[in-house]
């Protein structure tokens, strides 16, 4: 016994250490959520509640089901791999219910969006100084928006 004659420190600090561990669990138990950890470092319920959110964009191959006439002008030019809705913007609604109308692009800000030339753009990709190449003119007055190679004037989609 006589080791433990002087060691009434040691008791209190283990007494302060096992506290403070206690504390932190009723902490932990109520402020981390319930799902924490179900599949991996994350909450589990909030799978379910992305999952439920509505959505926005519909994907091209929904488009393509209605409008197959663009896809098959699409698919036959340059912008073959640029997708409806990266140009149309997320149209789910209009895909789940064609009566709601869309609108159009705005032509004067969409193309010069991916076009318009920067020294920040791959030197192989079209690029042109809108204001020297069109002088103001809409692009698609000369090129097809779905084709863009096709003159806008008489060939149409
Ligand atoms: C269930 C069939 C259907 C689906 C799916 C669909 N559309 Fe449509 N869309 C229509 C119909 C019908 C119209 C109205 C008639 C028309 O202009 O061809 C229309 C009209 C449009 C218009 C407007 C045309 C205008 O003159 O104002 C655009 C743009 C359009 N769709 C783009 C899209 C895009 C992009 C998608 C994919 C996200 C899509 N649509 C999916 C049926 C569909
Ligand atoms: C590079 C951009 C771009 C892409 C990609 C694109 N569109 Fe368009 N689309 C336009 C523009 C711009 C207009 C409006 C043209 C105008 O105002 O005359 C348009 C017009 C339309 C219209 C109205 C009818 C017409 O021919 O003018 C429909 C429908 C349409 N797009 C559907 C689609 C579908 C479906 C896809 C994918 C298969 C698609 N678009 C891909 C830019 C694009
Ligand atoms: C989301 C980006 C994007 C938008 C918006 C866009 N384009 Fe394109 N465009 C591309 C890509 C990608 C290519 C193919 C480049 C390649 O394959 O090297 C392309 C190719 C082209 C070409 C072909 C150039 C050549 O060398 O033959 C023209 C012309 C063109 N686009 C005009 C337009 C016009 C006009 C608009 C607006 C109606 C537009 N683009 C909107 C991405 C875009
Ligand atoms: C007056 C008609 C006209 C208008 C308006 C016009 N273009 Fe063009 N564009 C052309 C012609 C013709 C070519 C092909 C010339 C060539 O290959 O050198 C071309 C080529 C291009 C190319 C390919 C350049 C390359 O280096 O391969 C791009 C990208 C382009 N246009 C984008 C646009 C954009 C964006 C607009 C709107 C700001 C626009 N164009 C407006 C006639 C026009």
């Amino acid at each position: 016994m006589s080791i433990f004659r002087d060691a009434g420190h040691l008791f209190r600090l283990a007494g302060v250490y096992l506290a403070g561990t206690l504390t932190f669990l009723v902490i932990r138990a109520a402020v981390v959520p319930h799902s924490f950890g179900q599949y991996g470092h994350y909450r589990g319920a909030a799978i379910a509640e992305i999952a439920a959110k509505p959505l926005h964009y519909a994907g091209h191959q929904t488009c393509e089901i209605c409008h197959s006439d663009i896809a098959r002008t699409k698919a036959a030019g340059m912008h073959a791999h640029v997708n409806c809705e990266a140009c149309h913007g997320p149209l789910a609604k209009h895909a789940a219910d064609p009566s709601i109308d869309p609108g159009k692009p705005d032509v004067a800000t969409l193309c010069v969006r991916c076009h318009a030339a920067s020294a920040a753009r791959p030197k192989s990709f079209p690029q042109v100084d809108a204001e020297q190449h069109a002088g103001g003119v809409p692009c698609n007055t000369c090129h097809q928006p779905h084709n863009p190679a096709i003159a806008a004037a008489g060939g149409s989609k």
